[in-house]
């Protein structure tokens, strides 16, 4: 494509909304907005069916109370506490209260979850759920076998084409277009097959493209997860918050990173080490191996650590869950039974799934309101919310997950907070009605990366350097943290960047648009690493998933804040918790034991 021709000559669409990505976040939004007859588009790097919520498992959380017992108040208690008091609890609140009647809209969808004997939609236990603040164990994950995110998305998409949202199927967001004034007016985006740059001009812009578990070498995630939207948020000035907080899940597979649901151990699966022995009651005798995933997984590590893992290298611990049975584990484990005989070669009815921690949840991101709305900082400490630019789901920050999310919360962020930012949207647009023009020199900045394209030659390939940052973020900001290993690691990831002038794209008539987008993906991910290991070094204490040997206990007095770091400056400041829910008390925090 011809970049010297300029801004003039690149083709432009008009609608209300732009969504960027298409995920349950972006889609839950997008419907929301198709059916109060307002033009959308959402836009998509792969096929929307393929976006990364198809790969959720274990399920949504909602106090149904059709298994055991349970009100929004102790899902929002839990959710406090598995996030070691760093969410926002007004955003919990909003989000716990509004559960029940997102999951039954879903279900109202057509989204075919397990049913209980009395038709009633099944739910299963899963870490960190209580009943009454603290007691029995609750089952408050609703599930469609260990397909729920698949039958969301597919729902939800059907809902969409439905409702007549305009998709652009493989297209790639280059940068937001920011106008002097600071409001959002669309995106520059980039069609996979072409190559032809395409500027989408919309009254808001949503974005809702994911997490960035693709920083890390092992990792449950798709391929496609490399943080875009984070990093154009980075990009046009919005700071990134909390993002020293990356869920490891406790359970992925060994050496390979692949999911194996938390809903194994809700179904009754447990963890054993070497000796044979279900660890997990040392770390958290109440909950053992249904404790929040920070607990499981640390734990995990410690084992392997001490020298108490299995196999030859002692480097995992065993998933046992031959003692299920066979009907239980065909009828609501399918798919890890599939994933253990395509990825181990092993039936989970007969043998454990050897499993370690493996990088899960960006549960930091760009800081949202309990609307959706992007926030950045104004004068006088205050916040001021970005005109026109929202962000829903792992992308985002709003904070429901503070330092460590509970598993089956995800799935609830992303519906809760869809609808809720459409709505914002909805009446933000009765008060502004009209495309504003914007200024093309606002594109500029992106126009000059985008000339990157044009080098050939020798240097490294895209494909070696994304290996080597994903290598340096696992050795350097993995599940054990020290300010050492951090300074180092963010040495590391700032040599990274330098290199990044040294990528090339060998010959461009053998290359495919796919070569070039991986180099977009990789500038967004490096700058993505550096926000995470320089928010991870400045945080001197351990809190949720951010666990540091050298500062080993929680300090609410000098901590219980959020991080945000500015890519420009280079520096992370803070802003503090919403310790005040909506309707309800406070809950203080206090220690944090399973
Ligand atoms: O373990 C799981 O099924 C994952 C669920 C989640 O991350 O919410």
């Amino acid at each position: 494509m011809n970049l010297s021709a300029g801004v003039a000559k690149i083709p432009r669409r008009s609608f209300d909304n732009l969504v960027i990505g298409a995920g349950g976040g972006g889609l839950r939004a997008a419907l929301q907005l198709a059916r109060a007859d307002l033009t959308v588009a959402v836009v998509s790097k792969v096929f929307p069916t393929r976006s990364h919520t198809v790969a959720a498992q274990g399920g949504v959380n909602a106090a149904l109370a059709n298994v055991s017992e349970d009100n929004w108040h102790w899902h929002m208690y839990d959710t406090i506490k598995g996030s070691d008091y760093l969410g926002d609890q007004d955003a919990i609140e909003y989000m716990c209260r509004a559960a029940s009647r997102m999951v039954i809209e879903l279900e109202h969808m057509g989204v075919p979850f397990s049913r209980l004997d009395n038709g009633k939609i099944y739910q299963r236990a899963f870490g960190g759920q209580s009943q009454n603040f603290g007691g029995d164990q609750a089952s408050r994950t609703c599930a469609a076998a260990d397909r729920t995110g698949h039958a969301i998305l597919h729902a939800l998409y059907q809902q969409n084409l439905k409702a007549k949202t305009h998709f652009f199927d493989e297209f790639f967001a280059i940068d937001l277009i920011r106008d002097k004034d600071q409001s959002v007016l669309g995106a520059l985006v980039l069609e996979i097959e072409t190559g032809e740059l395409l500027i989408i001009e919309a009254k808001t812009t949503l974005i809702a493209t994911g997490g960035v578990g693709q920083l890390f070498r092992t990792n449950t995630n798709a391929r496609i997860n490399t943080g875009d939207g984070m990093a154009m948020a980075l990009r046009s000035g919005i700071p990134l918050q909390d993002m020293e907080f990356f869920q490891f899940h406790p359970t992925g597979i060994a050496g390979k990173g692949m999911l194996i649901s938390e809903g194994v151990r809700g179904e009754g699966g447990y963890l054993i080490n070497r000796d044979g022995e279900r660890f997990m009651a040392r770390y958290a005798p109440h909950t053992k191996d249904l404790a929040s995933r920070d607990v499981v997984s640390r734990a995990i590590a410690i084992e392997v650590r001490e020298g108490r893992g299995c196999g030859e290298n002692k480097d995992y611990v065993l998933l046992k869950l031959d003692h299920l049975g066979a009907d239980i584990i065909k009828k609501r484990l399918p798919n890890i039974r599939e994933i253990a005989m395509t990825f181990l070669g092993i039936d989970p009815i007969t043998e454990s799934i050897p499993v370690f921690p493996t990088a899960h949840y960006t549960m930091g991101g760009i800081p949202t309101n309990r609307y959706g709305q992007v926030m950045q900082s104004a004068a006088g400490g205050a916040e001021e919310a970005v005109p026109g630019l929202y962000a829903v789901g792992e992308c985002a920050c709003v904070s429901v997950h503070g330092a460590n999310r509970l598993g089956g919360n995800s799935l609830l962020d992303i519906i809760v907070f869809g609808r809720a930012a459409a709505n914002h949207i909805i009446s933000y647009l009765e008060e502004n009605r009209y495309h504003k023009a914007f200024d093309e020199t606002s594109m500029a900045a992106s126009l000059e990366r985008l000339a990157r394209w044009d080098r050939q030659g020798e240097g490294e390939t895209v494909s070696q350097l994304r290996s080597e940052l994903q290598a340096v973020m696992e050795d350097y900001c993995g599940v054990f943290r020290t300010e050492d290993v951090l300074m180092t690691g963010v040495s590391k990831v700032k040599a990274i960047k330098l290199r990044l002038s040294n990528v090339y794209l060998q010959d461009h008539s053998k290359v495919f648009n796919t070569a070039r987008i991986e180099l977009l993906e990789l500038e967004n991910l490096v700058d993505i690493a550096i926000a995470t290991v320089e928010a991870a070094l400045a945080r001197c204490e351990s809190r949720g998933a951010h666990s540091r040997i050298d500062y080993p206990k929680r300090d609410d007095t000098h901590w219980l804040k959020h991080s945000l770091y500015h890519l420009k400056e280079g520096v992370v400041d803070y802003k503090p918790v919403r310790m005040k829910p909506i309707s309800v008390a406070s809950f203080p925090p206090k220690d944090r034991v399973y």
